[in-house]
């Protein structure tokens, strides 16, 4: 049986290169010990795979970079799950998982730098520098080709845990659409819109994920990944190297891995697979902690579970939708129809999960702790911050070890 699992495993794997080129050596104990679909172990391995720069003897597992963030997706969403952060005494982050975004107000990268700080190169190129984490958010430092253009702002996204999204890939658009009320017409405050995103045939999708749901798909936010994370090429995104503007003529003229596309989409596929085989993370019931969690508004936005005619989905805390949430967390967005201070309610599955991996909280991590992002929740989720604050010292620890155990 194993043998025989074995054999449609690396059978599988060519066919899906196409080429003849074995992608995949699969350990025995996985194969062994595990019911997962064979595409989902096989997506698993090209999520933990670690890209090479071309050219290299392997062609199957070239074309990193030229420039880079992480060689591979396991590196800053370890386990599918959220970046683990460290810092160095001078503050400097430590490991991949939280990147710096350039934006300009006209909906662009810094001109020469691109949309994202690379802190990784090939071999005989520059990275483009480092990054350091501070009360107020992500700053950039020792950039290697001179400063940021004078318009350019900075802005730091983490990378958050990956287990559940296929119920969230799986959402009519009309029933995160039932949540939204941009105009405030039961005058609740809370005004929650949805990122309405054109996909490549020009039709509209409701955008769902990533911190300003700007994809629609787990297919397109990981195409985007392979583009400026990795420095690999898609269908969806074809450009060999990555995020290098037409300035980096360096970058450009570096070698680069399969002209036609780095990552073909059966690859892609595959990935996806792995993606929507990972279960949702499980928190145990707190009658209590949820109704104090509801009684102060968090749950307005940070809905518990989502309802399809299909059943509910499980309890993901979030409405998908873009709030706005005051001026302390705004940074312009790159998407031209998207307010600097609008953000997509953060799911607060996996909370707990992410507090044992020493990870930190907001969109650019800003947050060392679950108390200090509420305190920064302000705009449309400002009286359910001050609700909070005016809760009795022991009810403030209920609703904090809720939200700390999902
Ligand atoms: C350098 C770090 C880094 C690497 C490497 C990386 N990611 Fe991510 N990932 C992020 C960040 C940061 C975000 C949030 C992006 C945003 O909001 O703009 C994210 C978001 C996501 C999301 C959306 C999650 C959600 O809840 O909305 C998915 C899915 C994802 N990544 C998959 C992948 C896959 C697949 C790969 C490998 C191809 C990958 N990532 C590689 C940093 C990384
Ligand atoms: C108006 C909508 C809204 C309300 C009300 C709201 N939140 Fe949020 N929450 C958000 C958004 C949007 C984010 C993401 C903000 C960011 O990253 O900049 C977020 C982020 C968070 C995070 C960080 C999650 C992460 O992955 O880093 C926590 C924790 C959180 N909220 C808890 C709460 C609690 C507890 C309450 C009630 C006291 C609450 N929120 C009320 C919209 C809301």
């Amino acid at each position: 049986m194993l043998a025989r699992l074995l054999t449609q495993t690396r059978l599988l794997t060519q066919i899906s290169i196409g080429s003849g080129v074995v992608l995949c050596t699969l350990g025995l104990a996985r194969a062994e010990t595990t019911q997962t679909p064979l595409d989902a172990i096989i997506g698993q391995s090209l999520f933990e795979r670690v890209w090479v720069s071309a050219p290299a003897s392997t062609k199957a597992t070239d074309g990193l970079g030229p420039l880079f963030n992480a060689r591979s997706c396991a590196a800053c969403h370890p386990g599918g799950g959220r970046a683990e952060i460290s810092l160095s005494a001078q503050g400097d982050i430590i490991g991949p998982g939280l990147v710096a975004r350039f934006t300009q107000e006209a909906a662009q990268g810094d001109p020469f730098y691109g949309r994202q700080l690379q802190s990784s190169a090939v071999q005989g190129r520059d990275a483009e520098g480092k990054l350091s984490l501070q009360a107020d958010g992500v700053h950039v430092k020792e950039l290697t080709a001179g400063p940021l253009h004078p318009h350019t702002h900075v802005s730091g996204r983490i990378a958050p845990q990956l287990h559940g999204l296929a119920h969230l890939a799986a959402l009519d658009p009309e029933v995160i659409a039932e949540n939204a009320d941009p105009e405030d017409k039961n005058k609740d405050g809370i005004s929650g819109r949805v990122h309405w995103v054109r996909d490549a045939t020009g039709g509209q999708q409701a955008g769902r994920f990533g911190w300003r749901a700007a994809h629609p798909s787990l297919t397109s936010q990981s195409a985007e990944a392979f583009l400026i994370d990795l420095g690999l090429s898609t269908s969806l995104f074809p450009s060999p190297a990555g995020d290098c503007t037409t300035a980096q003529t360096a970058c450009l003229e570096s070698p680069h891995g399969d002209p036609t596309v780095e990552i073909p989409d059966s690859l892609l596929t595959l990935i996806i697979r792995y993606l929507e085989n990972l279960s949702p993370p499980k928190a145990q019931a707190d009658s209590r902690g949820e109704a104090l969690f509801s009684a102060t508004g968090c749950a307005a936005c940070h809905i518990p579970r989502l309802v399809q005619k299909e059943g509910a989905v499980p309890p993901a805390y979030t409405d998908l939708l873009l709030h706005d949430m005051g001026e302390a967390l705004a940074s312009p967005a790159l998407h031209k129809e998207v307010a600097a201070s609008e953000w997509r309610t953060a799911p607060l599955w996996g909370m707990g999960q992410a507090i044992a991996q020493n990870s930190t909280f907001l969109h650019d991590g800003r947050a060392a702790t679950i108390r200090q992002a509420i305190d920064f929740h302000g705009g449309e989720a400002l009286s359910a911050r001050q609700a909070f604050e005016t809760l009795s010292a022991e009810n403030k620890q209920i609703l904090l070890t809720f939200v700390e155990t999902r």
